[in-house]
């Protein structure tokens, strides 16, 4: 592999700020913004040649939408990419040798939207709407922002392409701002400063690198061969490896989120010091949350504040925790450095508040459905690794119904060997519990003993969620009311190589006027 990231050098760029995009049109009643998704060149590292990408506006990553809550708002999200990919596509499932190569469609991770403009992977579309797949039902997306203030993500959702979609650089973040934010001082303006992380491999020209195959390929399997899963050999933050950022003596507000496909990052501070956690992947939190690191999985948003009133003069280096087993040849231990080299312009007036917000808990509601849904490894055909929930494949279907407006509790049971961070679209979810079970008993006959009490979740998980690490040999419980709105959703695993193939399943909130 020729892969040249070893000479990079690290913390020579700056840290990029993600521009906000501006509304074609803006009237009282909503915005209008249109998004060309396109091919250009972009230079990620001092020394690396201008890398080719697909990206949003000729943005990597694309420019943050930033609305008030309640301001409605419509994106015209136009395919203007080439009829060919850049990256090496698996045509070998789900009849991709059958369609158009390159099909893009965009879904606003964490929103509450309406099914035709969620983004289903069956929705795509190709070059100015060309070819449109079976379920693609309008041009442009409408997105209420009726939900509490938060951290959102849009991305690439095209079936059975996203994780080469998302690698390409298709992906970008959306913040949904909250009034009542304001009465809590938190850091803002330019001391709020989103992190989107990622990694990513490259060769020798600086052209991205994703591995055609996996690493062990049998003689039987194509080429290109879908990998079950991927682990960049650099880390970006704003579409910069390894940046820096130079920071004032004081607090900042940090919206972190987790673009990559498989790395789930451990994030901490050199400097000893602590995260305060004030959001999660719905909004904020009810209350503060001291942390020392921070396990981030694919798709999840923390959103903390940092302190570097007492490091004036310093470097503070994000560093992610590559855990005892590490290669000592990984250089993705480190992330970015915070440097604290800016003057303080004037009196650090924001807050860390004690308490954010009210969080109604969903423990009180009555539960109409409780699913056991089993998280599952197996093979297909070619012998290659095949990730499934509940056994069924993407083509299967539909068993996820909930009612429109019910409560469910979902039951995830990891009986694989690693944890899947888990995602449903429309809602967010609270977490109910964790319950280990032995592993090596279910592998031998099927039966689940548990090995101990079903444990609450972390206390920064104690909030609205719509992404959830369902660790390996436990049983993760997570609590939604499915609404508001009824139709075909899907929910599945953020690794992206496993949501791909094939570990996402529809979802189809039935219509029904029991629960309102
Ligand atoms: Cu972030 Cu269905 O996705
Ligand atoms: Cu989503
Ligand atoms: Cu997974």
């Amino acid at each position: 592999m020729d892969i040249v990231n070893k000479k990079l050098k690290k913390f020579v760029d700056a840290l990029p700020i993600p521009e906000i995009l501006k509304p074609l049109r803006k009237d009282k009643d909503e915005s209008y913004y249109k998004v060309q998704m396109t091919e250009f060149r972009q230079k990620l590292h001092r020394d690396l040649r201008p890398t080719r990408l697909w990206g949003y506006n000729g943005q990597f990553p694309g420019p943050v939408i930033d609305v008030q809550r309640g301001e409605p708002t419509h994106v015209k999200w136009e395919n203007k990419l080439p009829d060919k990919h850049f990256l090496p596509i698996d045509k070998s499932f789900h009849n991709l040798g059958e369609l158009p190569e390159v099909r893009t469609v965009t879904h606003l991770h964490g929103s509450e939207s309406k099914p035709e403009s969620d983004g289903y992977p069956e929705a795509w579309y190709t070059r100015n709407f060309r070819d449109t797949g079976p379920q693609f039902k309008n041009k442009v997306y409408h997105y209420p922002n009726h939900q509490r203030g938060a951290t959102l993500w849009y991305h690439d959702h095209a079936m059975g392409i996203t994780r080469l979609n998302v690698y390409a650089g298709l992906a970008g973040m959306y913040i949904i701002r909250d009034e009542q934010e304001k009465w809590l001082n938190l850091p803002s303006e330019e001391y709020e400063i989103p992190l989107i992380m990622m990694d990513r491999s490259f060769h020798d020209n600086g052209e991205l690198f994703y591995p055609s195959q996996p690493d062990d390929p049998q003689e039987n399997w194509p080429d290109p061969s879908i990998r079950p899963f991927f682990i960049g050999e650099t880390n970006l933050v704003n579409g910069k490896i390894w940046p820096y950022v130079e920071v004032e003596p004081r607090k900042y507000r940090f919206r972190i989120l987790n673009a990559a496909n498989t790395r789930t990052y451990q994030l901490f501070l050199d400097s000893g010091q602590s995260f305060y956690q004030i959001g999660s992947d719905g909004g904020l939190m009810r209350k503060t949350v001291k942390l020392d690191n921070l396990a981030v999985e694919p798709a999840e948003r923390f959103d903390v504040i940092i302190d570097f009133s007492k490091h004036e003069g310093e470097t503070v280096t994000l560093k992610n925790d590559l855990g005892p087993d590490a290669d000592p040849n990984d250089e993705t231990d480190d992330v970015m450095q915070f440097k604290v080299t800016l003057p303080l312009k004037s009196v650090d007036r924001s807050r860390v508040p004690r308490y954010l917000t009210r969080i109604p808990s969903l423990s009180e509601n009555k539960v109409q459905r409780i699913r056991n849904l089993k998280l599952v490894g197996s093979t297909d055909k070619l012998g290659r690794p095949l990730l499934l929930l509940d056994n069924k494949k993407w083509m299967d279907p539909v068993t996820e119904t909930p009612e429109l407006g019910s409560t469910e509790i979902w039951s995830l049971i990891n009986v694989t060997n690693f944890t899947h961070p888990i995602h449903i679209h429309l809602i967010q979810f609270q977490i109910v519990d964790r319950q280990s079970f032995d592993l090596d008993r279910y592998n031998q006959d099927g039966t689940i003993i548990f090995t101990g009490s079903a444990k609450p979740p972390h206390p920064n998980e104690k909030s609205w969620k719509d992404t959830v690490a369902a660790p390996a040999g436990q049983i993760t419980r997570v609590i939604a009311r499915f609404g508001p709105f009824p139709g075909d959703y899907v929910w599945h695993c953020h690794i992206l190589e496993h949501e791909d193939y094939d570990m996402m399943r529809p979802m189809k909130v039935i219509e029904t006027d029991k629960w309102e």
